[in-house]
């Protein structure tokens, strides 16, 4: 049974400190710790915190992730130095090693392909479908009136609404839908697409009741929902990179360039035909994507379910990058469906958003496309070369003996002779605590 103190009711009203101390006298041990903890977390400039705590409910603290720096990306002939946020030790490294690697091989080339969105509007109606296709023209014109005011703006800036289509799904009785083209400049346009959506939905309502052209058993009309939808195939950046395979130079001391080149390539494949090793290779395409949408405040959750629904649309999971080596060419490439926003939404709100489209000299949406997948495609080109080459634990393991050390507060000079015990070791926290420990006897 649960107690009657781990539940409470008008949580929400309380102060932030009266829910951090209601919090921790019912779920830990030592209450006042975990409160001076959490508290020591709030943002010293008052105003910022405020900030913060409005982007969420009940916030009693704020949770804090590594802010980082990719530099030396080169892209379509321009520097960039990329913001990442991300916990994992290694993959900002494993991205700016990979930049740096194209960097001195023409850099990495990007195009969006195109920006449009869908939303659905998704009805039960028992009319003629028929009818209501002819109609469409005249339910669009009226659609568009009532939400003029709504799309004012965005229509200024050079987007709106394109087509709308009409949908018969036989899969539940009388369920059709519409299907609905959005282009929403340089916003994610989560905001305009579900008002659009929902004034369309109350005009069809209306149209349905009141149109002359059907019968009085075709007025029943069931709104199920109005909603964006997050897969954007048509939202669709490419990325890629190429060089002659004798300028992949030698790896490891034992790999020559040809070789290299064979087994990245194998690697790829693999992940082509593997949903078990396409899940992983995908996820390091998104270690380095989602910590430059995180980085930029825009809507991970939204980017990775489009990017794994595109990676399945053959109807089995595969790589989302391809590579193939043609006439002694090297060429790696990755096409992904990316929406995303600099104006709107959080970008202007948070303030290590501003700073990171600063750090990008304020792209529009379609140039911060580009530079999101092009760190995708560096970080899947970094995990690739190091499996092949020298195994991921190698530059892992670094990392961790770096992170390890720290926690145990090893001095520069222990820090520095550890590195080089453990240089061929295995490295566990119990082997660099004993190893520690002896030197420090
Ligand atoms: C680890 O976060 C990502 C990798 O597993 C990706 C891959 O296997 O391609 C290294």
């Amino acid at each position: 049974m649960v107690t009657k103190t781990k539940t409470i009711s008008g949580f929400s009203k309380l102060s932030k400190r009266g829910k951090i101390k209601w919090m921790v006298e019912n779920f830990f041990k030592d209450p006042e710790n975990v409160m001076h903890e959490l508290m020591s977390y709030w943002h010293h400039n008052e105003d910022q915190q405020k900030i913060l705590d409005g982007f969420s409910e009940n916030t009693i603290t704020n949770f804090p992730l590594p802010f980082s720096v990719a530099p030396n990306f080169l892209i379509n002939n321009k520097a960039y130095c990329v913001p990442m946020v991300i916990e994992e030790s290694s993959v900002v490294a494993a991205a700016s090693s990979a930049a740096k690697f194209w960097m001195d091989r023409g850099g990495i080339h990007a195009e969006v392909l195109n920006t449009k969105k869908f939303g659905q509007i998704h009805f039960l109606w028992n009319g003629d479908t028929n009818k209501l296709q002819k109609l469409l023209p005249e339910l669009r014109l009226k659609m568009l009136d009532g939400a003029k005011e709504l799309m004012h703006n965005m229509i200024e800036r050079g987007g709106g609404v394109g087509e709308i289509e009409l949908k018969k799904l036989d899969v539940i009785k009388d369920y059709h839908q519409f299907l609905i083209s959005f282009k929403t400049c340089d916003s994610m346009g989560a905001n305009f697409i579900n008002s659009c959506l929902e004034s369309f939905s109350n005009t069809l309502e209306q149209f349905i009741t009141q149109t002359e052209a059907l019968n009085d058993d075709e007025r029943e009309l069931e709104i199920i929902m109005s909603i964006l939808s997050n897969y954007t195939p048509e939202c669709l950046v490419r990325t890629w990179v190429s060089c002659p395979v004798s300028e992949l130079g030698a790896f490891n001391g034992n790999l020559s360039a040809d070789e290299f080149a064979e087994k990245f390539y194998t690697a790829v494949q693999i992940a082509k035909w593997d949903p078990y090793r396409a899940v992983t290779h995908n996820k390091g395409i998104f270690n380095g994507i989602d910590a430059v949408v995180l980085a930029t405040a825009n809507d991970f959750r939204a980017v990775e379910a489009c990017g794994h629904a595109y990676a399945s649309r053959s109807g089995v999971y595969s790589s989302l990058s391809d590579c193939k080596i043609e006439n002694g060419q090297f060429h790696f490439s990755l096409e992904i469906p990316l929406a995303l926003g600099t104006v709107g939404g959080l970008t202007a709100l948070h303030p290590m958003a501003k700073r990171s489209l600063e750090l990008l000299e304020n792209p529009t949406a379609e140039e911060l496309m580009m530079i999101t997948a092009a760190t995708g495609l560096a970080q899947n080109f970094a995990a690739i070369r190091s499996l092949v080459t020298t195994g991921i634990q190698y530059g892992h393991m670094k990392m961790h003996l770096a992170n390890i050390l720290q926690h145990l507060k090893a001095s520069a000079e222990e820090t520095s002779l550890a590195k080089e015990y453990f240089f061929d070791k295995k490295v566990s926290f119990n082997s660099v605590r004993n190893y520690l420990e002896t030197l420090r006897r």
